[in-house]
């Protein structure tokens, strides 16, 4: 069975993956980019942006794991644009331009379900209405016997590993305190003894933690 994976997903040291106010000027809302500068400066980033150099640290290292053997992506509405409630239209299609990073399918999480959109480079969109459960199994389907990767935000991954579903997950750990926002472990108490767990800090500040399904 292929395995859902959790990558480069960024957390503040009190547990926040995204900061309150997410807007189209504000994606992350007052945390700004402070949740993901360590991933900037890495190749692998740079790359998805088509450019030529970055580092190739630990925090490369880790991130670049990213794309290996993934056939599909599930991603919450809130992580595909700033749009609340009822789509007013169908003209926004995701934050990431018209050859998106994903080179898969991508199912969106909604329950304001809309025509899929086919974008270039394989990348193409679905929007659905589903549980976790259900979800997964279409983008199983879809995914051609490779790996599922759940893309965020805070509440999708939380969601996923509510319902026990993910079976590798890579959190960063980002030295900084955001106080407010959507956090991830709310409602997990315990989640780790599901997990073997392992960590590497790096040099530019962020630990690098592994949860591998025991
Ligand atoms: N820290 C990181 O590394 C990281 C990674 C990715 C994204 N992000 C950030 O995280 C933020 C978004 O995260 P978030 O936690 O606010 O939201 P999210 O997980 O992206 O999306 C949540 C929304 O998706 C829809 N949804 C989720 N589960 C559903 C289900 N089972 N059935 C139907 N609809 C469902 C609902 O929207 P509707 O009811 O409106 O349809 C829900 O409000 C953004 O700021 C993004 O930039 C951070």
């Amino acid at each position: 069975m292929s395995l859902v994976r959790v990558h480069n997903f960024s957390v503040s040291l009190d547990g926040y993956g995204t900061g309150e106010g997410q807007s189209l000027e504000a994606p992350f809302g007052h945390a700004g980019d402070r949740l993901h500068r360590w991933f900037f400066h890495t190749r692998t980033f740079r790359r998805m942006q088509g450019k030529e150099g970055g580092d190739t640290g630990v925090d490369d290292a880790m991130a670049r794991a990213w794309g290996d053997g993934i056939g599909a992506e599930i991603m919450g509405r809130n992580k595909f644009g700033p749009q609340r409630g009822p789509w007013e239209n169908h003209d926004w299609n995701g934050w990431w331009g018209p050859d998106p990073v994903f080179h898969t399918p991508v199912f969106v999480l909604t329950h304001h379900p809309r025509p899929s959109v086919e974008m270039a480079g394989g990348t193409t969109f679905h929007f659905v209405d589903a549980s976790p459960e259900e979800a997964l199994r279409q983008a199983r389907a879809a995914a051609g016997g490779l790996d599922v990767r759940i893309g965020g935000g805070p509440h999708t991954v939380r969601a996923f590993l509510a319902a026990d579903l993910v079976d590798h997950l890579h959190v960063v750990v980002v030295p900084i305190v955001l106080g407010r926002g959507e956090r991830l472990w709310d409602g997990l108490e315990g989640v780790e003894e599901r997990f073997r767990t392992e960590a590497v800090t790096s040099p530019s500040g962020v630990t690098h933690v592994t949860f591998t399904r025991a």
